[in-house]
């Protein structure tokens, strides 16, 4: 979700008032995944990096964490949304982690849309501690080293019970993955959009859902192979 920043200065705010204006973006969104039935969004609100912003930015936006769980949780819930949030979370206040642990157990019984937000998050902090899990698990002679493959690493990532993404989205011009879910978006189609994130909305949505619907998914196999598969 980025440009929050340079929304706010091409209109002479602080970029506080960014974030603000990215929290509607954020409400509509959602909404626009859950009326296409998307299953699981992912959104990358505040990376592991992100704490080294000027000290009064991180704290404007925790406080803007707790209050769009304040304000939005109820209508969520409503709507049938399960909201998760990943990352580094004993890294936020206490009162922040409380907000989030009520929101989650409000919401844990929800069928529709499952909503995950990553906060003090990072992609290479989640690959290193699924290999610290791993190699405590080894070293206590609970696993076989040449037993780890592929599905046994990924079972120890933040996001392992869910599928791997789709498709990514990037607001904001930038074309990288700026240490997102590094493992999980192997396969993934990548959609960057010049739009600044406090101006996207369904129309953008549907715009990377086109780009999507018009990919062929190979994983390695030949345009062929998967036709073939298809029929
Ligand atoms: C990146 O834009 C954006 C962030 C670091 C914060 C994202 C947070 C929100 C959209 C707030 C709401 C989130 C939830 C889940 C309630 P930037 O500040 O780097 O923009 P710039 O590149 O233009 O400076």
């Amino acid at each position: 979700m980025d440009g929050n920043g340079r929304w706010a200065r091409a209109r002479g705010k602080a970029r506080h008032a960014g974030h603000r204006a990215g929290v509607k973006a954020v409400r509509a969104t959602v909404e626009a995944a859950a009326e296409k039935g998307v299953g699981y969004l992912t959104l990358f609100a505040f990376s592991s990096e992100n704490w080294a912003r000027p000290a009064d930015e991180v704290s404007s936006l925790m406080s803007l964490f707790v209050e769009a769980l304040r304000r939005e949780v109820a209508e969520l819930h409503r709507n049938n949304v399960k909201l998760r949030f990943v990352g580094a979370l004993d890294q936020l206040s206490g009162g922040l982690q409380k907000k989030i642990a009520e929101a989650e157990s409000k919401t844990a019984g929800n069928s529709g849309l499952f909503l995950n937000v990553a906060v003090a998050f990072g992609g290479r902090w989640d690959i290193v501690n699924a290999a610290r899990s791993l190699a405590s698990r080894a070293a206590a002679g609970d696993i076989d080293i040449a037993s780890i493959d592929d599905e046994a690493f990924a079972s120890g990532l933040q996001l392992a019970d869910i599928p791997d993404p789709d498709l990514l989205i990037r607001t904001g011009g930038e074309q990288r993955i700026s240490n997102f879910m590094l493992w999980n978006l192997a396969y993934a189609e990548l959609w960057f959009t010049d739009v600044l994130w406090p101006e996207f909305d369904k129309a953008e949505f549907d715009k990377a859902l086109a780009y999507f619907a018009g990919k062929q998914r190979r994983y390695g196999h030949t345009g062929e192979q998967v036709e073939a598969a298809e029929c």
